[in-house]
């Protein structure tokens, strides 16, 4: 539990740009952690202002929020921010940061959504005002409460990870936002197997890519991959993240193997209930690899409140978790419970370019992707290439399996260093 570390009144100005999908959830996470934390532990307040030039969003913003049509107004008329927290569409986020920078060159620290910006060039133009600061990107998933520091129940202790699955995507293809294809929606799966599972440098191996326009706002992107990636450890991660989905389906399948058998970690996020209430998942199956069969073993299903910091409780979302660590990482509080938490999940500029790296191999000019050329059609959306296990027959589990061992079969016998230690 948190100490109390500072008891001279202090305000924080945070503006928040964008108040859309994500920004007002921002809104939300900052409140109540300010309200609910930091004021009562800490005699810390923050103090927000948005940036949101669709007045249609102003109305759903609570009262002490000061809302600004645009970041030149804001910045000549709201307090000036110690935090930016930058939730605009993500064809804003560079110029958004230059502007800042450029006009307010004390700001102290960026809380950025995912991607930092559209491309790599654009962050390493960032990169010398950035350094100076503190950076942290929300990549969501990475906080998800499923994902306790552990290895989820279930698990033999002695298991070895064989290598991943990864579908990430849904249907796109009426959604108007600005796009900039699959590169954004599959920040989510790779950093979950980069970060929490320790899969470094994930290198494209090969794949193929389908390109072209997706909606009138995303031109010519790719919107539809199926990859097999390899990180430092040489385990594969196959992937596959497209807009063409037949539904929204966001899966990382951890393989393990134990005593003759393989375990998978199924870990499903956003995903509905009977009680129509979204959660994230795990579940834990042994898998008899000779007849595709599976035997549930395991699993996490977390609570959706209490995340039990400091007086009160919070919210056990992904997006308060992500905004209480990154202020506890940035104003320098001792929080032994979080510790752990923050040094695995938060990611700082390092991360954050290592990813942009990792997602702009996602390109046209990869020769290592195939490309077909085709726009979307909503008539065309298709199922994922790898459907949840307990949906799955044996004959095609034990062709996924026989699909990884392929992928995997010349690592095989090298110990892998780092990594997911189960307990
Ligand atoms: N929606 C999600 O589930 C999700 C998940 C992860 C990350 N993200 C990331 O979060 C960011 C925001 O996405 P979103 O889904 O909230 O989009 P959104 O369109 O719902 O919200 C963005 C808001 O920013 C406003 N805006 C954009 N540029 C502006 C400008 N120059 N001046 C004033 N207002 C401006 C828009 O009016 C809009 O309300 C993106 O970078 C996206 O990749 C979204």
């Amino acid at each position: 539990m948190a100490e109390q570390q500072e008891q001279v009144p202090r305000v924080i100005d945070v503006m928040v740009l964008g108040a859309g999908r994500m920004g007002s959830v921002h809104i939300r996470a900052m409140r109540e952690i300010s309200q609910r934390y930091l004021e009562p532990v800490f005699n810390i307040s923050l103090r927000l202002s948005a940036v949101e030039r669709d007045p249609q969003k102003w109305a759903a913003l609570p009262d002490d929020v000061a809302v600004f049509a645009d970041l030149e107004q804001a910045l000549q008329e709201a307090p000036r921010p110690e935090i930016a927290m930058l939730a605009f569409n993500d064809d804003q986020h560079a110029e958004a940061l230059h502007t800042l920078f450029d006009r307010h060159p004390d700001i102290q620290a960026v809380f950025s959504e995912k991607p930092l910006t559209e491309t790599l060039a654009e962050a390493q133009g960032l990169l010398d005002d950035l350094s100076r600061r503190y950076l942290s990107m929300n990549t969501v998933i990475n906080f998800s409460p499923v994902l306790n520091d552990d290895a989820p129940p279930g698990l033999p202790p002695d298991a070895q990870l064989i290598g991943f699955e990864a579908v990430w995507g849904k249907d796109r293809t009426a959604d108007t936002r600005p796009s900039i294809g699959v590169p954004s929606e599959s920040v989510h799966a790779i950093s979950l197997i980069t970060d929490m599972f320790g899969q470094r440098n994930l290198a494209l191996k090969h794949g193929h890519a389908v390109v072209g326009d997706l909606t009138a706002n995303a031109r010519d992107v790719i919107y539809d991959m199926q990859a097999v990636f390899e990180g430092e450890s040489d385990l594969p991660v196959r992937f596959d993240t497209s807009y063409v989905l037949d539904s929204q389906h966001r899966r990382v399948t951890a393989y393990y193997e134990s005593a003759g058998y393989v375990y998978a970690a199924e870990y499903s996020f956003d995903v509905k209930g009977a009680d129509g209430r979204v959660t994230d998942l795990c579940h834990v199956y042994q898998i008899d690899e000779d007849e595709g069969l599976i035997s549930p073993v395991g699993g996490v299903a977390p609570q959706p409140i209490a995340m039990g910091n400091g007086q009160n409780q919070l919210t056990n979302d992904r997006v308060t978790a992500y905004n209480l660590l990154s202020l506890i990482d940035y104003l320098g509080i001792a929080d032994k419970p979080t510790e752990a938490m923050i040094s695995k999940r938060l990611i700082s500029l390092d991360a954050v370019m290592a990813i942009q790296g990792e997602i702009e191999q996602i390109n046209v000019g990869n020769a290592l992707l195939g490309l077909t050329r085709r726009d979307t059609s909503p008539d065309h959306l298709r199922p994922p290439l790898y459907k949840a296990l307990a949906e799955t027959t044996g004959a095609e589990i034990k062709a996924r399996l026989a699909g990884l061992r392929s992928d995997s079969q010349h690592v095989a016998a090298v110990p892998k260093p780092g990594g997911f230690k189960p307990r």
